[in-house]
């Protein structure tokens, strides 16, 4: 495993996500990804799988501080009165008294930032959480909010075919990290021709590729969703080789600034 060291905090450079992953699905997977040796899980409050996501790792015999676990609270919880309660019962559902990483899930049209990232820095400061964050947060939101606190990530989609170099960059410059989410653009980097070639020279999928080349930049982790175990496993046997800089290049040149998770709450990408 490699690693993304925030606040001296090592944090797993390849997670498990879990969006759409419910019931036994969920149970199942987030057991099985920790006995082979997954120690990041990614989740969220409006995922409506913490429960089992907590009743996994409680399950499991891997202790919870060696873990990372992340996180986030909904739209609906963003108000200084409510983020609080929502962490509360997060917590409750994980079975845990804290978590690794607590995100703002979207940026809210409705409540101020600095509003929600004071509340969360406050459930840090009482050890709910060991690092706060943000996530489908624009460079302008990011730069805003790095004014209110200290933010160590901003979770967002990234993966071959959409680029992100003003949040790399910024990111890189803050201390932060990256966290790629939709990594396998949700199963599309399978059919790609480039990632094909690549993986035949290591003997390696396209998923695996896509997955490499995304831990192998500095400041970034990515977090898969599988619900196959083969996927899971798969996913995970990514760190015995390492792509050149061209091969890195040749992957970073897919960028076709394809966005597939753009909901109308979304902010203006490009503000
Ligand atoms: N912060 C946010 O707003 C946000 C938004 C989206 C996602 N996320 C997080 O990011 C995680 C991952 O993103 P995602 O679920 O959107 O998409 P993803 O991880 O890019 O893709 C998941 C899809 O790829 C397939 N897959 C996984 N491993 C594979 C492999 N080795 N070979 C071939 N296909 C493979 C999965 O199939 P099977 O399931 O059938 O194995 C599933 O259909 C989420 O689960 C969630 O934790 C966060």
């Amino acid at each position: 495993m490699e690693f993304v060291t925030v606040d001296d905090i090592d944090i797993p450079a390849l997670g498990f996500g879990t969006w759409l992953m419910e019931g036994a699905d969920c149970h199942d997977g987030v057991a099985h990804a920790l006995s082979i040796g997954y120690r990041h899980i990614d989740t969220a409050q409006i995922y409506d799988n913490e429960d089992q996501v907590g009743c996994a790792i409680d399950e499991s015999s891997v202790a919870r501080d060696d873990i990372f676990l992340t996180t986030k609270v909904w739209r609906s919880n963003v108000a200084a009165d409510d983020v609080a309660p929502s962490v509360e019962e997060s917590l409750r559902k994980l079975r845990t008294d804290y978590v690794d990483l607590l995100l703002i899930h979207w940026p809210s049209d409705t409540v101020d930032h600095d509003e929600t990232l004071r509340a969360l820095q406050k459930l840090k400061d009482a050890g709910k959480t060991r690092l706060i964050g943000v996530s489908n947060f624009t460079p302008a939101m990011v730069r805003e909010a790095l004014q209110v606190t200290d933010i160590a990530c901003n979770q967002v989609e990234y993966h071959p075919f959409l680029g992100q170099p003003d949040l790399l960059e910024l990111a890189r410059a803050n201390d932060m990290m990256l966290t790629a989410y939709s990594p396998l653009a949700r199963g599309r980097v399978i059919d790609d021709p480039t990632l094909i070639d690549i993986g035949d020279r290591y003997d390696k999928s396209p998923a695996q590729i896509a997955l490499r080349w995304l831990t192998q930049q500095q400041c970034v982790s990515a977090i898969p969703k599988a619900s196959t175990p083969a996927h899971r496993e798969a996913n995970f046997q990514i760190f015995d080789f390492q792509l050149d800089s061209d091969e890195m290049q040749r992957i970073h040149d897919l960028d076709a600034k394809q966005r597939i998770l753009d909901p109308d709450f979304a902010p203006d990408w490009e503000r």
